[in-house]
Order: C-alpha cells, then sequence, then structure tokens
C-alpha cells in the first residue's frame, strides 16, 4: 500500500508525526510526505521535524505566501502532478489548512482514495477560512476520522454516511503523550526567569484577529492593562507583520511585563503551557493542549470546534473584546479551578494514529 500525505504547516507537522511514526512500522506501507511549503520558517516548519524526528522524509513544493487563491491554486497544481506521478493508494489530509484543501480537491479530481484527518470539527463560522477548508474536504473525502462524537455528529447531520465515519481521538493527544518526557525536560521557564504559576501565555494568529485592526488593537490595549500578570508571547509571523505595519509592536515592546519571543519548538512551548497561570489563544489545537497540560484557557474566539473544553469549564471565549479578556484573566489570577476538572479528556486513548493506520490497512 502506498501513502501520500500532504502537509504544509506547523500544527499539520505536528499531527501528523504520529501517523509518520505509525506507518513506518509496516514494511509493507510506501510512505510520501508532501510540504506544501505553505509554512517556510525554520521555526514554523523544519524544527518540527528534527524535534519529533521526523526529518528527511518529505518533498518540499515550496509554494510559500500568498493570498488565498493564489497559495490554494497554487498547491494544487503542483499536489496534481505528485499525485499523478506517485500514484497513491491512499491521499491522506490533517487539519483545516489551505494545504488540506488542496490535497483533497487534488486527490478528488484525479479519483484517489481520500482520508481527512480531524474531520468534522465546525465553528459554523464561514469567516474563518479554516471553517472553508475543513467543510469541503470532508465533503470529497472517503474516510473521515474524528476526534469526538460530537465531530462525527456534525458529519451525519451534513448527511455523510455513517460508514466513513471513524471515531479515532486526536493524534494531536498521542504526540503530547509520546513527547512529555522531552517536555519535562525543557529548560525554557528558567532560560526566561519565570516562576512558575506566575505568568500566562498567550498566541493568536487568527486571520479574523490579527487581520482586523481593530481586533488587534483590542487584544494589544488588553494585554498592556493586565500589568498585574507577566505576560509570555511568542509571536507567529503573520501577527509579527501585521503588529509592526500597525506600530503596535513597539507599544508592546516597551511593556515591562510583557516578553516577546519568536514561535517556538514544540518542547517548549508545551513546557511554557503546562507551567502557566494560564493560556490566551485563539489556536484551536493549544485549546485542547491547555486541558490535557492542566492549565485554564482563555480562548479569543467566539466560537470552538472543541466545545467539550467549554463544558468541562476549563475554556472561556471572550472574542477579541478588551473587557471581556480583562475580566476573564482576573477571573482565573483571583480564583482556583474546582476540584477534577482536568481530569476528563473527551479527545481518545492517545492511540489514534495507531487506529487510523489500521482501518486504513483493512479498506485496501
Ligand atoms: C495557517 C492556517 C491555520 C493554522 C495556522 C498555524 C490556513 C488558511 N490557515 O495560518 O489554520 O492554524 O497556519 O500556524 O491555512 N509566514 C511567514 N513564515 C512562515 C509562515 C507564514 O512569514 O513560515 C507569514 C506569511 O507572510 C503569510 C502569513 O504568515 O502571509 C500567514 O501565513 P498563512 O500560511 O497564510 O496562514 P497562517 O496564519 O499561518
Amino acid at each position: 500500500m502506498k501513502i501520500l500525505l500532504v502537509l504544509g504547516t506547523r500544527p499539520q507537522i505536528i499531527k501528523s508525526a504520529p501517523i509518520i511514526e505509525e506507518v513506518l512500522r509496516y514494511e509493507d506501507i510506501e510512505l510520501q510526505v508532501v510540504h506544501t511549503g505553505q509554512h517556510y520558517d525554520y521555526e514554523m516548519s523544519k524544527v518540527f521535524f528534527k524535534e519529533l524526528n521526523v526529518a528527511d522524509l518529505f518533498r518540499n513544493l515550496n509554494v510559500g505566501s500568498g493570498t488565498h487563491g493564489w497559495q490554494t491554486g497554487n498547491m494544487l497544481i503542483r499536489l496534481e502532478e505528485v499525485m499523478n506521478h506517485e500514484k497513491p493508494d491512499w491521499v491522506l489530509v490533517p487539519g483545516d489548512t489551505n494545504s488540506t484543501l488542496a490535497g483533497a480537491l487534488a486527490a478528488a479530481k484525479l479519483n484517489m482514495r481520500l482520508a481527512h484527518i480531524e474531520s468534522g470539527a465546525r465553528s459554523y463560522d464561514m469567516n474563518m477560512p479554516e471553517e472553508i477548508n475543513r467543510r469541503l474536504t470532508d465533503h470529497c473525502s472517503d474516510v473521515l476520522f474524528t476526534v469526538t462524537k460530537n465531530c462525527r455528529n456534525n458529519l451525519l447531520k451534513e448527511g455523510i454516511p455513517e460508514e466513513s465515519i471513524f471515531l479515532v481521538g486526536d493524534t494531536m493527544y498521542d504526540v503530547l503523550l509520546s513527547q512529555l518526557p522531552k517536555i519535562e525536560v525543557s529548560q525554557i521557564i528558567e532560560k526566561l526567569n519565570l516562576v512558575d504559576n506566575e505568568y500566562a501565555v498567550i498566541t493568536t494568529h487568527r486571520q479574523e484577529n490579527v487581520d482586523d485592526e481593530k481586533n488587534l488593537s483590542e487584544i494589544v490595549e488588553a494585554l498592556i492593562t493586565l500589568d498585574g500578570i507577566e505576560i509570555v508571547f511568542p509571536i507567529h509571523p503573520r501577527t509579527r507583520k501585521q503588529l509592526k505595519r500597525t506600530n503596535r509592536l513597539s507599544t508592546l515592546e516597551k511593556a515591562d511585563h510583557i516578553k516577546l519571543l519568536s514561535p517556538l519548538g514544540y518542547h517548549d512551548m508545551l513546557k511554557l503551557v503546562r507551567n502557566a497561570r494560564m493560556l490566551l489563544t485563539d489556536s484551536g489545537g493549544m485549546q485542547k493542549e491547555a486541558l490535557w497540560l492542566e492549565t485554564r484557557c482563555i480562548t479569543l474566539r467566539d466560537t470552538t470546534e472543541w466545545i467539550e473544553t467549554i463544558e468541562i469549564g476549563v475554556n472561556v471565549l471572550v472574542g477579541s473584546d478588551k473587557t471581556s479578556i480583562i475580566k476573564e484573566v482576573k477571573n482565573i489570577l483571583t480564583s482556583d479551578p474546582p476540584k477534577n476538572i482536568f481530569d476528563s479528556n473527551p479527545y481518545g486513548d492517545g492511540k489514534a494514529a495507531k487506529k487510523i493506520v489500521n482501518i486504513l490497512k483493512q479498506a485496501d
């Protein structure tokens, strides 16, 4: 069996790592990993191949940045060439990025069998490019691997046949479990001179937040106001660009309680979140990572695909409203989380990659 896995962004490399590792255990499976080049900075791409031991397995199409149409279109053209040449039995696409959609369209139009990893996630907000990507990808996939029951129900509601949906859990949990010993030994807390539980971490990169000047300004003003806690901010390239363009980077640089950093590697980032008082984020994956690492989360969005984190009570949605952000940060600073709040995990058992590869083998 020949599998072609398409990835291109930081979170896709992370969530694919356990699948790559699992596939390599089988001599009768040939694996091709194609990196679209959507993310190209060392700290957005290569560092994860190195840290998670999946180096040198892939070919890079170096598509790079552009508008959505340009980026997705160029990936589609290049991926079609590769797929036509490789003739895989399965094309695998993880997540909801432009690389996911391009891989899905290329495979579907070549009538190749397509499997979507992290299928059925919905925010029901079509202003998010990711929502468009995941809906279209789901509807041209032959096999749909979901993380939660809720994702499965979303697909059933949209008329996807039950027999093509497989509830396997989250490969991001697989990777977190396997990397815990290395997360443990990260020296990032000492390096940054932080005190456990006395700092907050923030990450933001969603187009709706950082490309919208009003939303970006609300978030920045909230951070400046919150000078009662140290704030660590590893900045995504998209965000850095917009902060610079709108002259807000220098404002943040001047604030003594804010530490601005370049994007971090996997182990450092997770150690930072684990030992923090709270995480503020608009990332999808990090909302779940906060639960697994027992850190309370404030989500800088109005919707989330991971509603279980809200139901459990470890996560709260605040959008990009300055007053709501400040209120929730103060709430976490002045209250302890309810006992046992982090005990449940609706995101699988850490064996999602094993299940995915088994199902593909059986379907072959
Ligand atoms: C993409 C995904 C998003 C995912 C995120 C993780 C889409 C639509 N969005 O968002 O779902 O959560 O990745 O990071 O696919 N840039 C660099 N260096 C890099 C990568 C990007 O400088 O290595 C800059 C580029 O100038 C680009 C901008 O960041 O214009 C945004 O990159 P892009 O690939 O469009 O989307 P992300 O915001 O990273």
